[in-house]
């Protein structure tokens, strides 16, 4: 193996650049040259390819989003698409492919991977945290904490006002976000699309904790059942109507910022290991850490992700919230 490429695909989470910087790191130690492939698999199509050296990668290991820019790529969701990304690998020479990004990322690198010889790897980072064979995908624990930090911060005008807030967090299709960033800011409800939302059994909830407490927050997270943070609001207040409610949506802010200390020793693991599995001749897995260990996990497996949920989390934070 004489070059890889490198790209990141999907929504952007803090610590792809130090996952970048590991892999452009470990491939030039490795006597490799790397190209970056700009905008994700948009660039492979177009052969948006830049040469990349360690100068290039310096300077960022702190810096949250993707130098290499990202996109969600509807073309190469077709045959004809992934068929061409393929051919331009195979044009340009390059012999292995480390992709960083989510769910969407590693069902494209499946497919592509049926096309071509190249050998591919992944990295996952996806502030939703949703796919098996990581306990922490990159991105994730930053995410968390700027959701914490915000409700901190809603806390102290909740407590002030003797308000209930509602506050909306991202996640897809995913309660991860909500379910640690919940317990972590002691909510008093998390609301997740893995268990149907009972608008019963919150209110219950909330009137059970109201003597101890004169502000309450709900987490809500994007996609659980009843319909968002705003809905769920709008349903609490017809039948509590003595609440003062307000409403969050915390939207993109989860997505920026600095990566912490534990994403950028995560992604830093998780790249260096990328480029080491290539050169070893390994193909077709995405690069993970469970209990401290690097593992491997085929991409068709990976994005398996509703198997996921710890409920216990969620009981426990029940408990612990009254
Ligand atoms: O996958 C990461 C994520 O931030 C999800 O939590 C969210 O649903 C989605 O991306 C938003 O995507 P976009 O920025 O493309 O609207």
């Amino acid at each position: 193996m004489k070059t890889i490429a490198v790209l990141t695909s999907g929504g952007d989470a803090p610590g792809m650049n130090a996952c970048l910087r590991a892999v452009v790191r470990t491939a030039l130690h490795n006597g490799l040259q790397i190209h970056g492939v700009m905008r994700g698999y948009e660039g492979l199509m177009d052969a948006e390819f830049i040469p990349l050296d360690a100068k290039a990668v310096s300077n960022i290991i702190h810096r949250g989003g993707t130098i290499l820019k990202t996109a969600r790529s509807k073309r190469f969701l077709t045959e004809e698409g992934q068929i061409l990304a393929a051919k331009q690998l195979e044009k340009h020479k390059i012999e292995g492919l480390v992709v960083i990004g989510g769910d969407g990322t590693f069902k494209g690198a499946d497919e592509l991977q049926k096309k071509t010889k190249v050998k591919i790897m992944g990295c996952p980072g996806t502030i939703d945290n949703d796919l098996v064979g990581t306990d922490f995908a990159i991105g994730y624990d930053t995410a968390i904490n700027t959701v914490v930090d915000a409700v901190d911060k809603i806390r102290d005008t909740a407590e002030s006002h003797e308000r209930l807030f509602f506050v909306e967090v991202m996640g897809r299709d995913a309660g991860l976000i909500a379910l640690r960033s919940g317990i972590g800011a002691g909510a008093e409800a998390i609301l997740i699309p893995e268990t149907p939302t009972h608008i019963d059994d919150l209110i219950k909830r909330l009137e059970r904790g109201r003597k101890n407490k004169s502000s309450k927050i709900v987490i809500v997270s994007e996609h659980e059942s009843a319909g968002g943070a705003f809905v769920v609001a709008e349903k609490v207040k017809k039948q509590l109507p003595y609440y003062d409610t307000r409403v969050t949506i915390l939207g993109h802010i989860q997505r920026g910022g600095n990566p912490s200390c534990m994403d950028r020793v995560n992604a830093s693991r998780m790249g260096f290991a990328a480029v080491e599995a290539l050169v070893g001749g390994r193909t077709g897995e995405m690069v993970g850490i469970i209990d401290k260990q690097i593992c491997y996990t085929p991409f068709a497996n990976a994005v398996k992700h509703r198997e996921g949920l710890d409920l216990h989390l969620l009981r426990m934070m029940e408990i612990l919230s009254l």
